[in-house]
Formats: C-alpha cells, sequence, structure tokens
C-alpha cells in the first residue's frame, strides 16, 4: 500500500474529574489525513486544509508525532502527509490529538503495522508536546483506541481501555474563542487541598465503577470537578449559567471539555440530548458570544480508515 486516509476522531479528554487521565472519543468529527509513501526520507507536510496550522513537521502536532515514529524504525523512505483539518484549533475538543493521533495510525499502517497502539499513543504524545507543550495522553489516547479510556501513567505509558455505556449522547458547545491549552494549564495551582483531592479522587473512581456496572446515576454523580473547573470556568463566558440549563434541562452531567472553552453534557438518550441542546442553544443565542453546537456519540472504534476502502 502506498497511500492511506484516516478519520481520525475528536475526543472530550478529562470529563470532569479526571485531568490529565480521563477521556473519551467521539463520533461524526475527526481530521481526514491521507498519508503517502514517498522516495525522500522524513516527513513533509505537504496540504493543510481548513485551518492555517504551520506546515514545517517539526511545529506540526501531525508531523512532530510521525517524526518520533521515525525515530524509532530504521526505513529508506519518507511519508508526505495532508491534513483537511475540521477540529478548530484550540476549541477543546482534541484538535491536536487528532492530527497527532492520525498521521502516526496511517504510517503505521503503510509500514504494515510494526506498532503497537500503545506505541502509537506515545509517538501521538509528542504531537501533543509540540502543539501545547506537554505531552499529555487522555486526547491521543482515545483517539487511537475510541471509546473511555483512563491515562494509569506516562512513564511508563499504560492506558486502559473501559466499557462505555450504551445510550449516551454527546452535546458540545463550542463557543468561538480560543484558549491555549498551554495557558489553561498554565493558570492552575501547582498543588491542591487535600480535601479537594479526595473527593476528586473519589470521583474518577465512581465514574470508572459507573462505567463497569452501567449505572447511569452514579455515572451522573461522578461528573464532577472540584480542582480544575473552578480555574478554568473563569476563561469562558457564562460557563456556570450554560451548565445549570444543561442539568435542569436532564443532562447527566456538564463539564469543559479538555482544556475548553468547548462544554461537553453528556446525556442519557437522544431525545434527553436534543432538549439540552436546545435549552443550551436558546440561552447562548443571547450572549454575544458566536458558537456552535451539535450533538454526537460515543465512538467506540476510534481512528478508521476510509480509504483504501477493503468492502
Ligand atoms: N488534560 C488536558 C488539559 C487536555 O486539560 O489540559 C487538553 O485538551
Amino acid at each position: 500500500m502506498q497511500k492511506i486516509t484516516v478519520f481520525s476522531p475528536a475526543t472530550v479528554a478529562n470529563l470532569s474529574c479526571g485531568y490529565d487521565v480521563l477521556g473519551m472519543c467521539l463520533a461524526h468529527i475527526g481530521d481526514e489525513i491521507t498519508v503517502t509513501k514517498i522516495a525522500a526520507k522524513g516527513i513533509k507536510i505537504a496540504k493543510m486544509k481548513g485551518f492555517d496550522l504551520p506546515l514545517d513537521a517539526t511545529k506540526n502536532a501531525a508531523g512532530a508525532s510521525a517524526l518520533a515514529l521515525l525515530k524509532k524504525i530504521d526505513i529508506d523512505f519518507g511519508f508526505e502527509i495532508e491534513i483537511v483539518k475540521k477540529v478548530h484549533p484550540g476549541s477543546g475538543i482534541g484538535s491536536s490529538a487528532s492530527s497527532a493521533a492520525g498521521s502516526v495510525f496511517a504510517i503505521n499502517e503503510l509500514l504494515g503495522r510494526p506498532f503497537s497502539k500503545m506505541q502509537l499513543i506515545a509517538f501521538a504524545m509528542e504531537g501533543e508536546r509540540v502543539a501545547c507543550g506537554a505531552p499529555i495522553a487522555d486526547n491521543v489516547a482515545p483517539a487511537i483506541l475510541g471509546g473511555f479510556t483512563l491515562v494509569k501513567s506516562t512513564n511508563p505509558l499504560k492506558v486502559l481501555s473501559l466499557p462505555t455505556l450504551n445510550d449516551l449522547f454527546v452535546v458540545i458547545l463550542h463557543p468561538q474563542i480560543e484558549i491555549k491549552t498551554a495557558d489553561a494549564r498554565n493558570i492552575l495551582p501547582k498543588e491542591i487541598p487535600l480535601t479537594a483531592a479526595v473527593k476528586q479522587w473519589a470521583n474518577v473512581g465512581s465514574l470508572i465503577s459507573a462505567l463497569y456496572e452501567k449505572d447511569y446515576d452514579l455515572f451522573s454523580e461522578s461528573l464532577e470537578d472540584v480542582i480544575v473547573e473552578p480555574y478554568r470556568s473563569k476563561l469562558i463566558p457564562d460557563f456556570n449559567q450554560v451548565k445549570l440549563i444543561s442539568l435542569e434541562a436532564g443532562s447527566l452531567g456538564c463539564g469543559i471539555s479538555g482544556s475548553g472553552p468547548a462544554i461537553f453534557s453528556i446525556c442519557k438518550g437522544e431525545k434527553s440530548a436534543i432538549n439540552v441542546t436546545e435549552k443550551i442553544n436558546t440561552f447562548y443565542g443571547t450572549t454575544s458570544i458566536n458558537f456552535h453546537i451539535f450533538i454526537t456519540k460515543v465512538n467506540s472504534e476510534g481512528i478508521k480508515i476510509m480509504q483504501p476502502k477493503y468492502t
């Protein structure tokens, strides 16, 4: 195979209580990444459609992850990458991760899969390092593995795939402001009170139990963030009001998606998701901020091949 196109999905990191450890893969929205084998060694970003991002491979999330992969294999050819960028940079739904994960997934396929998914996550983390200043795994892991994931540790890298609840719908509100992940990380305190930590790790444990036990009530109770949200919510216009409206309209939980500004609401069933969307839409329409809002589902598959089609 000389050329491949993959769909590399958007993701919601943190899921309120799990800063830097929990993540969830989204359906319907993702970057389309085409990788072609070329004679010249190295990585060339040939095209970028949708957004104006660096074409220098060392400065681009897809390029940096691909370069990390190339360091681990001895080959006498290289790859050209074309990106149709559909996940808005700086939106909070894992834009850099979808590019970083997509390029290495595609290259691995062209090479005949010499690397495991865990190794691909490690390469993609290098893309995250370039894009947001930290080699975080909580977006790239669900993009590659699909579903819900838990980053047990980054060094050594260990990521667990978690079960999902069947009837989940996700509402994403994307206020059209940009928050840089690096900035949203820098405003967080270096130390936290023990009482907050106790609450937070109880929530993480309960959320994971809820996924295994298929317990929607416990899942809902556990979607609570007493550590990061109080700081970051100040960066997002009317966050507290949106959250209140979402919960009153029946969502299971509502929080900041990754480092924001996107706000996610998780709902049980499509009817509930439509109701939540309508209520948030009506409210946010009264603010002065432009926004997009959409409903999607949990994507249990992760990155998938679009071309060539094997059917
Ligand atoms: N866990 C990261 C953060 C995700 O919250 O900074 C960034 O999308």
